[in-house]
């Protein structure tokens, strides 16, 4: 099958790889239908990743007919098209059960805090992901979701990361009506997070980037303020200042370890690695919340440390609330919200490309070229 090929930091390829096989009763394999390109992967893809091995296919974001099933599967049959919410979790550890399916204890056994992710490395389980052409579905009875009747399937591989990420940054934020919500970082994650803060009473929300296509495309599509930081003296100093010196309610991190912005964190982060990323949009929410506001973190940061401004958190009395999305726990809600108009995901998708171009989908996206917020990869077999 035809299949995303990691060869090395920014080397991605397509190229023919061994179909995937049931390996467990609970498995299923899908045949892929529809596969994006999310800001996490670039995390891998510029070699910020621990333990990324050559050869692993990336894509935790993707749609797909089911067409073989393990003999224990029993709550998705041949022929279903489902969505395949980006964490495997085996719906019966302490954490799933808690609804905490981001965190599961059994579908990553190289690591205790983060359960396993498609494509994501082998810190996060070294399962393969979706930009393929076939994936295994691990846990088949407890994260595939079949499609319903009716629904776009842009809309449906939207709802696999980008909306309940979107939206469980919001929800972390613990929003009070008329709060004021600054959301870091413009891409996808942050867009959704600042259509979805409305949701929940917010007052104000403002978005910050750096590049002006996407705050232009956020402040028509989640009907907020956006500002260039690097047309503000200083972002902290600015969010002081509109909000009467008393600082945001709520900061919300939609950028990760890659944040640009200042140059030591660049340094130490991104260049020489001495810290899990650069942690520059952590700074800035900490220091531009207020005494007593919530800073909620879905941006990717790495197994590693990162140096942060502790002690502000403490003196300010900051509470910080982070984690992987738990899509399966938000998926009825949130299908919910897509078929009635509330949220219209698929208006996020610029660029559609067949996976044989999957490079292409790489670099566009990673250097924010011909305005891409959000690329989907259509795999030949894909049939729609
Ligand atoms: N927690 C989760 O479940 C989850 C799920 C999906 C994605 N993520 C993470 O969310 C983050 C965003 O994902 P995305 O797909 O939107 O990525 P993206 O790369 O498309 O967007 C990140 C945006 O942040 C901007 N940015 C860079 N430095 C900044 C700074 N200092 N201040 C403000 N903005 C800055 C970039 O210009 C870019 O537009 C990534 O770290 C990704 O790994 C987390
Ligand atoms: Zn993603
Ligand atoms: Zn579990």
């Amino acid at each position: 099958m035809l299949a995303m090929n990691f060869r090395g930091p920014k080397r991605v390829r397509a190229s023919q790889k061994p179909m995937p096989e049931i390996k467990h009763p609970e498995d299923a394999i899908v045949r892929v239908t529809r596969s994006c390109i999310c800001g996490s992967d670039l995390h891998l893809y510029n070699g910020n990743v621990p333990d990324t091995r050559v050869g692993m296919t990336f894509g935790h974001e993707f749609t797909g007919v089911v067409e073989e099933i393990g003999s224990e599967v029993t709550k998705v049959k041949v022929g279903d098209h489902v969505l395949v919410p980006f964490n495997i979790a085996c719906g019966r550890c302490i954490f799933c059960k808690q609804g905490l399916f981001g965190n599961c204890h059994e579908s990553n056994p190289e690591a205790t805090a983060v359960g396993g992710i498609y494509g994501y490395s082998h810190t996060a389980g070294g399962h393969n992901g979706g930009q393929a052409e076939y994936a295994r579905v691990p846990y088949a009875n407890v994260g595939p979701t079949v499609i319903p009747p009716g629904m776009d399937p842009d809309d449906a591989v939207m709802l696999t990361d980008v909306v309940p990420t979107g939206y469980q940054a919001a929800e972390m934020a613990g929003i009070q009506p008329g709060d004021t919500v600054v959301v870091f970082g413009a891409g996808p994650v942050g867009i959704m997070a600042a259509r979805c803060s409305w949701l929940f009473g917010a007052g104000r929300v403002i978005v910050i980037d750096h590049v002006d296509y996407r705050l232009e495309f956020v402040r028509n599509y989640a009907n907020c303020e956006a500002y260039n930081f690097r047309e503000l003296e200083d972002p902290v100093v600015f969010i002081k200042k509109t909000t009467d010196w008393i600082g945001a309610d709520v900061c919300i991190d939609a950028v990760g370890a890659e944040a640009a912005g200042n140059a030591l964190q660049t340094i130490t982060g991104r260049k020489t690695l001495l810290q899990a990323g650069s942690a520059t949009a952590l700074h800035w929410a900490i220091n531009a919340v207020r005494k007593g506001g919530v800073v909620s973190i879905v941006g990717v940061y790495g197994p590693t440390d990162n140096l942060v401004p502790i002690g502000n958190v403490v003196n300010k009395g900051i509470t910080i609330r982070a984690n992987q999305s738990s899509v399966k726990r938000l998926l009825p809600r949130l299908i919910d919200h897509v078929q009635s108009g509330v949220l219209n995901p698929k208006a996020l998708i610029t660029h559609r490309l067949p996976l044989e171009e999957v490079a292409d989908g790489y670099r566009i996206f990673s250097a924010k070229l011909d305005n891409c917020i959000k690329p989907v990869l259509i795999p030949p077999s894909a049939g729609m």
